[in-house]
């Protein structure tokens, strides 16, 4: 058997704890409640683990990462390991002497997310009055204590269209990046996929906005953008691979290859309460199930990009088809891709109502939140 490459990051996932409210969360449908947390010593260690791995970046992320009391200290042990320390951040809970604080520890880089350019909608779509304005003040405070930004935007068809306005607040802001994200359709997306999918023209004017942005920004501002998955021809590498790149520990510990993989059924996840990074890593079945190519089905079996995009995303294969070891309907390969054009078309009537996360409550329904 060849060596297994380490990971090159962990993303920790500090708490399911956070103000806002966003239809498209990527935490689990069941959320963590803040007893379950890992405490602070745990973390240390597990940062310390993840260094000894070969792990260079932590992403510092939730949840709202900010609602720990002790992030700083968690930073200042992360920063202490030798890892690049990055805040996943909706920045809200943050102000200048939290910052200062952050970047006395050692914090690296804050990713910023924005809802929307446009105050109302982004706190409508985030379920957070003033929340919109408060990001705004957050990202300069960010820069004054003399960090880098990125600003992450995640996208659907309720603010796509403001794209334009987005690149100009990353600029006006001073961010060095913005990451145009998406919405993933599983977890809460995939409950809000009706109201979030855009259409086909408006992703056409949104891919052609973000080419002449680039064109015109070079050496300014670095634009990330990929295609959503319901309009490509073939799946991206999600994670960059099953077990390949990253991993992540959810809030109550467990090691995971993909912060969404405990929706996925019949899977046993190791946690960092009594198993190592590297134990997990290199041997638990978590991470070996869908790790290289000997797991795949037809088509990918025996596709020439099955080292490309490593079979597409097991948690979309899965919530799609019910089985996580399909071959991601995203590839138009895929005996499945027809269920992509038929959410497509569902949601063209779709409502613009949405069903906001929520800890403990089961779900609902609300245009504005309350
Ligand atoms: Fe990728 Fe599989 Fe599609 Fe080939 S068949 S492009 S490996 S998802
Ligand atoms: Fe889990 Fe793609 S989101 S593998």
């Amino acid at each position: 058997m060849s060596a297994i490459e380490p990971p090159l990051g962990l993303l920790a996932e500090l708490t399911h704890r956070c103000p806002l409210r966003c239809p498209y969360c990527s935490n689990p449908l069941e959320l963590a409640r803040a007893a379950a947390e890992l405490d602070t010593a745990t973390w240390a260690r597990v940062f310390g683990e993840a260094a000894a791995l070969g792990v260079l970046q932590v992403h510092l992320s939730g949840g709202e990462p900010t609602a720990r009391r002790d992030l700083p200290e968690l930073v200042r042990h992360a920063a202490g390991a030798g890892l690049y320390t990055n805040l996943i951040t909706a920045g809200v809970l943050l102000d200048a002497s939290k910052l200062a604080a952050l970047a006395e520890a050692g914090l690296d880089h804050v990713q910023l997310s924005v809802q929307d350019a446009e105050a109302g909608n982004a706190d409508r779509i985030g379920g957070y009055a003033g929340g919109h304005a408060r990001k705004l003040a957050v990202a300069r405070l960010v820069r004054d204590a003399g960090l880098p930004l990125t600003l992450n935007a995640v996208v659907h068809r309720q603010n796509l269209d403001r794209l334009p306005e987005l690149i100009d607040l990353a600029l006006e802001l001073g961010a060095g990046r913005i990451e145009v994200a998406h919405v993933q359709y599983y977890g809460w997306a995939l409950a809000n996929r009706a109201a979030l999918l855009p259409g086909r023209a408006q992703l056409e004017a949104a891919t052609a906005t973000v080419e002449a942005a680039r064109e015109r920004l070079k050496g300014r501002l670095v634009i990330d953008y990929v295609v959503p998955d319901y309009y490509a021809k073939r799946p991206k590498a999600c994670m960059g691979g099953w077990g390949r790149v990253v991993l992540a520990v959810s809030p109550e510990g467990r090691i995971l290859p993909c912060h969404a993989a405990e929706s996925l059924p019949g899977m046993e996840f190791p946690n960092v309460r009594d198993t190592s990074l590297r134990a997990a890593w290199e041997r638990a079945d978590a991470f070996t199930r869908f790790r290289g190519t000997a797991w795949m089905p037809e088509p990918c079996r025996s596709c020439d990009r099955r080292e490309n995009d490593w079979g597409g995303c097991r948690c979309q294969a899965f919530a799609l088809t019910g089985d996580a070891a399909a071959t991601d309907p995203a590839c138009s390969l895929s005996p499945h891709h027809a269920l992509l054009d038929l959410a497509v078309a569902e949601a063209a009537g779709g409502a613009e109502t949405f069903t906001y996360r929520e800890i403990g409550r089961a779900p609902r329904r609300s245009a504005l939140p309350p």
